[in-house]
């Protein structure tokens, strides 16, 4: 039910908090430390490489769960769209483990790829929010992101969620191999979760923003370097999806070498600034659109901030700086969508889930 919000998508954004608090709770064991089932364990600590599977928004975070596994796990990862691996399979490692990440577990590009895995005699992981959906039961091992239903077509609960499990996917491999981690996993996901709440707090602000930036736009760019970058490519998910903006996400330093020519007086081009060892170069990228005449937003996050910044997001540690980036983004898509009259929960074309290849 919507209780009193307009929208589900509205609602879910607002849940965000508690889905993290809820998973650290579901995953912590009495001492306080993340403890995942002891199966998932030894397939993660004894494959060779991991092989994310995953179609659209949950594409997006398993591009993140790459950067956390290798860099939390020191484990190597391969990150693919499921409609393309069917039919154009890499060269695959001597013991691969499979990861498909799926909200709703129903997505047929993904079953196909499950099906192909397990003929072939691999194991399989399926990271879900219906842990009885098909991919969950298929699969050898389950991980429930506890995000509750998501309704609205456009994903957000569902991929912070995501997010949150991969990072304790990735501590307790760590934990398994005898990584010794320079952070406490539990705690910085507890500093996520009140950075969301306080995010969730600026909707006017973020509504302002989607007024200035996006009401009459026919396009807009979305730029960032490292992890900014991937959520990029979900900002731009989430403002074509329901305010059928023509969006686009690009790593910084992508843009020049050719859609920069799309650049005219007035494009909206969201730059984020959350990673400290590119910080300089993305304001470079702003201030290479913004002398072609581009009307540049930069979300940046405390510490990194620079007068003149459109938003500033409060620091959450480095790893996890994605769940929290995410936040003003699908605000300012949701107000985007409201603004020029679109059905936010159920924009054309899409299906929630999508049981067809
Ligand atoms: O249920 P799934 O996570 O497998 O769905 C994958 C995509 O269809 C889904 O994320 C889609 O891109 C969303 N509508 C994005 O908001």
């Amino acid at each position: 039910e919507k209780g009193t919000y307009p929208h589900f998508m509205l609602k879910e954004i607002d849940e965000q908090p508690f889905v993290i608090r809820n998973i650290i709770q579901k995953y912590q064991n009495e001492n306080g430390t993340v403890r995942l089932d002891e199966d998932i364990r030894e397939a993660m600590k004894s494959s060779d490489r991991i092989y994310i599977i995953a179609a659209g928004t949950s594409y997006h975070a398993g591009l993140v769960g790459k950067q956390l596994i290798e860099k939390i796990a020191e484990r190597p990862v391969e990150v693919h769209i499921a409609s393309e691996f069917l039919y154009n399979m890499p060269l695959l490692s001597e013991n691969p483990l499979f990861i498909f990440i799926s909200q709703s577990g129903e997505t047929a590009d993904l079953r196909g790829v499950l099906v192909d895995v397990k003929e072939k005699g691999y194991k399989a992981l399926t990271i879900t929010n219906v842990p009885g959906s098909t991919l969950s039961r298929e699969a050898d091992f389950t991980l429930h992101t506890y995000a509750g239903p998501e309704i609205a077509v456009a994903s957000t609960k569902a991929y912070t969620a995501q997010m949150a499990v991969l990072t304790l996917l990735a501590v307790d491999t760590a934990n398994a191999k005898g990584i010794e981690l320079d952070f406490d996993p539990i705690q910085e996901l507890g500093i996520v979760a009140s950075a969301m709440e306080a995010l969730c707090d600026q909707k006017e602000k973020l509504e302002q923003i989607a007024r200035d930036y996006l009401a009459v736009t026919r396009n807009c760019f979305f730029i960032g370097r490292a992890a900014d970058y991937f959520v990029c490519l979900e900002g731009a998910l989430k403002l074509k999806e329901i305010s059928y903006i023509q969006a686009e996400g690009f790593a910084g330093g992508e843009l020049k070498h050719g859609t920069i020519a799309l650049i005219e007086e007035g494009t909206p081009v969201v730059a984020i600034a959350t990673q400290e060892h590119v910080n300089l170069s993305i304001r470079g990228n702003v201030k290479e659109v913004a002398a072609r005449g581009a009307n540049p937003c930069i979300i940046s996050m405390e510490g990194l901030a620079h007068d003149g910044d459109a938003f500033v997001i409060p620091k959450v540690h480095e790893h996890l700086t994605s769940l929290a980036t995410v936040i003003p983004l699908q605000l300012i898509s949701y107000y985007a969508a409201l603004h020029r009259d679109c059905d936010v929960d159920k924009p054309r074309n899409l299906a929630k889930s999508v049981t067809v290849e």
